[in-house]
């Protein structure tokens, strides 16, 4: 793999006391090009624009599709990644449904660890600090045939983050914009499904809500994820969350959560979760808690709920499940505890 370091670092001029979510990346960044049916030149390179053409398919029809992990560093100064295959086997689950072709797997981990390598520094140690991984494949041939395209590039770039959320998360529920249809591309990280969300998401936010809580297209009965995230509700002492079907994104977390759930002997139902039955949970105060789960909030809990012009507050519990599960992932991933699953793989650091 060809490798290029950047002349200066802007590491110095980073205040990571104060990050605003993915808007500062680090020095440098992986590229591979799809071109004559072949992934070639995998290359760790200083972060820079892109050239593109302005006919580059994905500008006029979306076909991209990403992730989202994070790298961790522990107080030895470890660098770690949670379920990193995972991610991997996503994105091309997801690139397959765009028709875009896989990536290897030893090219992603490869090009990941030697651009965590040489970007190690951007990750700080410490609980609540992290670097956020964000691997992208888009179609760059210059042509606006509405077909695929016969181009790829992808890329990874990595930014060093703190939390998602800085206050409180109330949810909206929408009963008019859909997320994602069955036979659709709900389950992958389909770019347009997020730009699709943006609009009635700022409706939300003009309402007071942060983010809207989908259901499903067809009726409209079953709540689905809310913004990015997966979501659970704790009705009694029961935990509940939807299944993963094809509208609905098979969040790394979100399975994470069900499982250490289950092992800490909590009660999980998946299965479909009905409005009307949150609605009247809420009402007869069953409703103890709904939280979302993903890899950039980790585990983030929902304090209010509106719905049909009523807006519900979930009030705080004492040992909330939300902040439980939370740190006994958070506990995995920054290598606190020991990892009975496997989840965890350290990045080897090589120093030049
Ligand atoms: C995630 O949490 O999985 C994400 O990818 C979040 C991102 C859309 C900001």
């Amino acid at each position: 793999m060809r490798i290029e370091r950047t002349s200066h670092s802007k590491i110095h001029e980073i205040d990571f006391d104060n990050l605003s979510f993915g808007e500062i990346f680090t020095d440098h960044m992986f590229v591979c090009d799809f071109i004559d049916g072949q992934w070639v030149d995998p290359r760790v390179v200083p972060y820079q624009a892109l050239q593109m053409h302005p006919s580059a398919s994905v500008l006029h029809y979306g076909q991209a599709v990403f992730e989202g992990m994070k790298a961790y560093k522990d107080d030895d100064g470890k660098v770690w990644l949670f379920r990193p295959e995972d991610n991997h086997a996503r994105i091309n689950k997801s690139a397959s449904r765009l028709a875009i072709p896989e990536f290897p797997k030893e090219l992603f981990m490869n090009g990941l660890s030697e651009l965590l390598n040489l970007d190690s520094d951007w990750i700080k140690a410490g609980l609540g600090n992290s670097l956020y991984v964000r691997p992208f494949v888009f179609a760059n041939q210059p042509a606006v045939s509405a077909t695929a395209s016969n181009q790829y590039q992808f890329i990874i770039i990595c930014a060093p983050v703190k939390s998602y959320y800085s206050g409180e998360v109330n949810v909206l529920v929408s009963e008019k914009y859909s997320r994602a249809a069955s036979g659709g591309v709900g389950y992958a990280k389909a770019a347009g499904n997020y730009a699709a969300s943006f609009y009635p998401a700022q409706l939300a936010n003009k309402e007071g809500y942060q983010q809207i809580i989908w259901t499903d297209a067809s009726t409209h009965e079953y709540l689905e994820e809310s913004g990015t995230m997966n979501v659970f509700f704790r009705i009694n002492d029961k935990l509940i969350t939807a299944p993963t079907t094809d509208t609905i994104l098979d969040g790394i977390t979100r399975k994470s959560v069900i499982q250490i759930a289950q092992d800490a002997g909590i009660d999980v139902e998946v299965r479909p979760v009905k409005v009307a039955e949150i609605i009247d949970a809420l009402k007869d105060g069953s409703l103890k808690e709904v939280f979302g789960s993903g890899t950039a909030v980790v585990v983030s809990p929902i304090s209010g709920i509106g719905y049909r012009g009523e807006k519900f507050t979930i009030a705080p519990v004492e040992d909330s499940y939300a902040q439980k599960l939370k740190n006994s992932i958070i506990d995995i991933q920054y290598n606190r505890a020991e990892d009975p699953y496997g989840w965890r793989k350290e990045v080897v650091l090589v120093t030049a």
